[in-house]
């Protein structure tokens, strides 16, 4: 199949792209390059032995995208573009609905156009909202959302369905990922925060690397075994594979949810054991109030995506931990200087 994938340069886009390289598909990439750099794709070619095509452009420009479906012959779209900072979202909501909502409508106006009906896109556990009990399955409803992106995930949720609903030519995948952690095996890959990093895992890989000076964990005083919160970790090239399963369900019309986790929660202090035992780094930290919009315990019940997609998380929590600190140590600073240590450890 010819793929078209939008924000393919980015953590989870470039991983994906990967792994549907290797499994045969033909890659093409749009990203805007705003929270990413083209350096990922030229690793991922490199791994591959085989060459994506890249297309900078954005998902609001109608006009780029008429251009790309006209010159390229894609089949299926995976759908990553869009921003997914929680913070900035309450910040700058009117970008977020910009992109994330109106983006997606754009792209699958000019999918429709050219006759393009099959969509994977990329939802996340937060669309359950904060009532749901765990673990989460897919037959929930949607609950409320804490802030402008886990809305935006949940509107384009209901804005596919409706679109499936009046049109039967249809066939999307609405992926819910819980928390996607590590990085592809090599160390050439991997997840490139710009600036201080929201999400524990690059936060903590950080501070192993000497970029930061100590980790913060936002509340002790949750209902959980040590107090910290609980969260389904999941690797990320499990998360990319997940997306390669996914295209082969796009023969049937509808629109599918599938849960992308282990099934397993772990908790804030649980996964900095994990990682100092790993890396064999000590990880300072301190305690520090709960943060907002945080819920205490979550994680998935992926029955559904083992059942239809053959799909499960493969790949242990030593993995998750091995791969992020390869991928750390060999590029402390990221794609931005790409500085290869050879040697074991640089904090
Ligand atoms: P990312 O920021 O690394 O990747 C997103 C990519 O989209 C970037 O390369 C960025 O440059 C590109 N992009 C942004 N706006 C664009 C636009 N208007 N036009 C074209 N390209 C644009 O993020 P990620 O972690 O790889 O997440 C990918 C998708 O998965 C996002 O939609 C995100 O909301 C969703 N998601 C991520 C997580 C997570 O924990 N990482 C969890 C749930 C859902
Ligand atoms: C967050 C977002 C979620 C988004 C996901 C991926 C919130 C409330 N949720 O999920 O919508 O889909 O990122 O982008 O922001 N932690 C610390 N110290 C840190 C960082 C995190 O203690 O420096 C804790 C958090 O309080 C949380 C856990 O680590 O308990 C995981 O946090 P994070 O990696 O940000 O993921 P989520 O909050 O689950």
């Amino acid at each position: 199949m010819n793929v078209l994938v939008t924000g393919g340069a980015g953590y989870i886009g470039s991983h994906t792209a990967l792994s549907l390289l290797e499994a045969g598909h033909d890659v093409v990439v749009l990203d805007n390059l705003c929270n990413a750099s083209q350096e990922s794709l030229r690793r991922v070619e490199e791994i591959a032995d085989r060459s994506l095509t890249f297309i900078e452009g954005d998902i609001r420009d109608r006009a780029c995208l008429d251009q790309l479906f006209n010159e390229h012959s894609i089949h299926a779209v995976i759908h990553f573009a869009g921003l997914k900072a929680v913070g900035e979202s309450v910040e700058q909501p009117l970008a977020y609905y910009a992109t994330n909502v109106a983006g997606t409508v754009t792209l699958c106006q000019a999918m429709q156009q050219a006759g393009v009906f099959r969509l994977v896109f990329s939802s996340s556990a937060t669309v359950y909202g904060p009532d749901a009990p765990v673990p989460y399955q897919e037959n929930m409803p949607r609950g409320r959302t804490a802030n402008p992106y886990g809305t935006s995930k949940s509107m384009v949720e209901q804005i596919l369905e409706d679109v499936v609903r009046s049109d039967q030519s249809w066939s999307v995948a609405l992926l819910r990922y819980f928390n996607p952690i590590g990085a592809h095996p090599s160390g050439r890959l991997g997840e490139d925060p710009q600036g201080i990093p929201n999400n524990l895992m690059p936060y903590i890989a950080q501070v192993a690397v000497g970029r930061r000076e100590s980790l913060t964990i936002f509340g002790n005083d949750y209902a959980t075994t040590d107090g910290t919160c609980i969260r389904d970790y999941l690797h990320v090239m499990d998360l990319a594979e997940g997306h390669v399963s996914a295209l082969d369900r796009l023969t049937l019309s509808g629109a599918h949810i599938y849960n992308l986790g282990t099934g397993q929660g772990l908790s804030v202090i649980q996964m900095v054991e994990a990682f100092e035992r790993i890396s064999e780094c000590s990880i300072p930290y301190q305690f520090a109030p709960r943060r907002e919009g945080d819920l205490d315990a979550f994680w998935a019940d992926s029955n559904k995506a083992d059942a239809e997609l053959g799909w499960q998380a493969r790949r242990g929590l030593d993995d998750m931990m091995a791969d992020t600190w390869r991928w750390q140590r060999q590029n402390p600073n990221g794609y931005r200087t790409n500085i290869n240590t050879t040697s074991e450890g640089t904090s």
